[in-house]
C-alpha cells in the first residue's frame, strides 16, 4: 500500500494497521534524512501549512514546524492568545479567513474534543489533529509506537501500561487504539478516581496497583496529571499520588526484569517520575521526542501527496 485510507489525520480510532506501517516505513526514511548533515528535502515547496493552537504546547508545536520546514512547506503559525478570536471570531470563520490566504493544510490543537472532526466538516482543507481536549493526540501515540519499536524490535505481543491520569489524558486514548491496532496488550494504571468507568470494554487491563503493573509490563508509559482539567481534586494530594503511582528508581530496581520507561511530556519531576528514572538509560523520552519529527514528517507528507491528486 502506498497511500492512507483517510484524507485527514483526526484521531487513530480512524486508521487501520495498513495505514500505521506506512506511516513508520515512510518515517524511517525521514528518520535517515534529518540524521544527515543537510536534514532538508525539497518534497513539499508547493505546499503551505498553518499551524493553530489554541492551547498551549511546547514539544508538538516546535515538532510539526521542523517537520513541516524539514519538508520544505511554507509555515505560518497561530496562537490563540494574539489572535482576533479573543474579539468574538467563529472557529469557522477564523479558520476559513486563514485558508483564504491559500493554505492547504491545518495543523490544529484545540482544547474541545472533536474540534477536528467538526472542522473537517465545515471547511475545505486537510486537518491533522495535534491533540483536541482529553481525546485523541494521534500523532503522539504513533511517536510512541515507533520509539517501541525502534526500542524492542515490534509492538506486536509487547506489554505496555500506561500510568497516571488516564481520566483526562488523550495520550492514553489514542496509544490505547494504536497499540491495540498492532497487537500489543494494553495495560491501565492510576488511582481509580482517574480511571474512566467501563475502560475494560476497549479491551485493556486495569490496575491500581503500580508494582503489579510494572511487573507485568515491557514498557510503561508514564503520564502528568492533567491539573489543568481538573476543577476538583481526584486524589487527597500531590504527595500520595506520588507515593502510589510515582516511578522512582528503587520501584524500578526491584523489579524481576528490565523495562522500558516512556513519558510525552512535559515531566513533572518528583511527582510522577523522578530525575533518576527519567534520565537513566531505561528511559526513552527524548529519543520519542526525536522521533516525533520524523513522524510528523511521515503524515505531513503522507496526507500531502492525497491533496495534490
Ligand atoms: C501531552 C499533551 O499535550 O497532550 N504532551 C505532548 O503533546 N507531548 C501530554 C501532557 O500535556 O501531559
Amino acid at each position: 500500500m502506498s497511500e492512507l485510507s483517510v484524507n485527514h489525520l483526526l484521531g487513530i480510532k480512524y486508521l487501520n494497521k495498513q495505514d500505521i506501517d506506512l506511516i513508520f516505513k515512510t518515517a524511517d526514511h525521514f528518520k535517515e534524512v534529518i540524521n544527515r548533515p543537510i536534514k532538508k528535502v525539497p518534497s513539499l515547496r508547493d505546499v503551505t501549512i498553518a499551524n493553530l493552537f489554541f492551547e498551549n504546547s511546547t514539544r508538538t508545536k516546535l515538532s510539526f514546524e521542523l517537520a513541516q520546514k524539514r519538508l520544505s512547506a511554507d509555515v505560518i503559525n497561530f496562537s490563540s492568545a494574539q489572535s482576533s478570536v479573543k474579539k468574538g471570531e467563529t472557529l469557522i470563520d477564523t479558520v476559513n479567513n486563514i485558508l483564504s490566504m491559500k493554505v492547504d493544510m491545518l495543523v490544529m490543537r484545540h482544547p474541545n474534543p472533536g474540534a477536528g472532526v467538526f472542522l473537517s466538516k465545515h471547511v475545505n482543507a486537510c486537518i491533522i489533529n495535534a491533540g483536541d481536549g482529553a481525546h485523541e493526540h494521534p500523532t503522539q501515540a504513533l511517536l510512541d509506537s515507533y520509539s517501541i519499536r525502534e526500542k524492542l524490535g515490534e509492538v506486536v505481543g509487547k506489554n505496555v501500561v500506561i500510568v497516571g491520569d488516564i481520566l483526562h489524558s488523550r495520550v492514553a486514548l489514542s496509544n490505547i487504539f494504536a497499540l491495540q491496532l498492532q497487537g500489543a496488550n494494553v495495560m491501565v494504571c492510576g488511582p481509580k478516581t482517574l480511571i474512566p468507568k467501563h475502560i475494560e470494554k476497549l479491551g485493556v487491563k486495569v490496575e491500581t496497583n503500580l508494582k503489579k503493573a510494572l511487573n507485568w509490563c515491557d514498557v510503561a508509559n508514564m503520564l502528568r496529571v492533567q491539573n489543568e482539567r481538573m476543577a476538583i481534586s481526584y486524589f487527597p494530594s500531590t504527595r500520595e499520588y506520588t507515593q502510589q503511582f510515582g516511578l522512582n528508581k528503587t520501584l524500578l530496581n526491584s523489579l524481576d526484569k528490565e523495562i522500558t520507561v516512556m513519558h510525552p511530556g512535559p515531566i513533572n519531576r518528583g511527582v510522577e517520575i523522578t530525575s533518576d528514572v527519567a534520565d537513566s538509560n531505561q528511559a526513552i523520552i527524548l529519543n520519542q521526542v526525536e522521533n516525533g519529527v520524523a513522524i510528523r514528517m511521515a503524515v505531513i507528507y503522507l496526507l500531502a501527496s492525497k491533496i495534490k491528486q
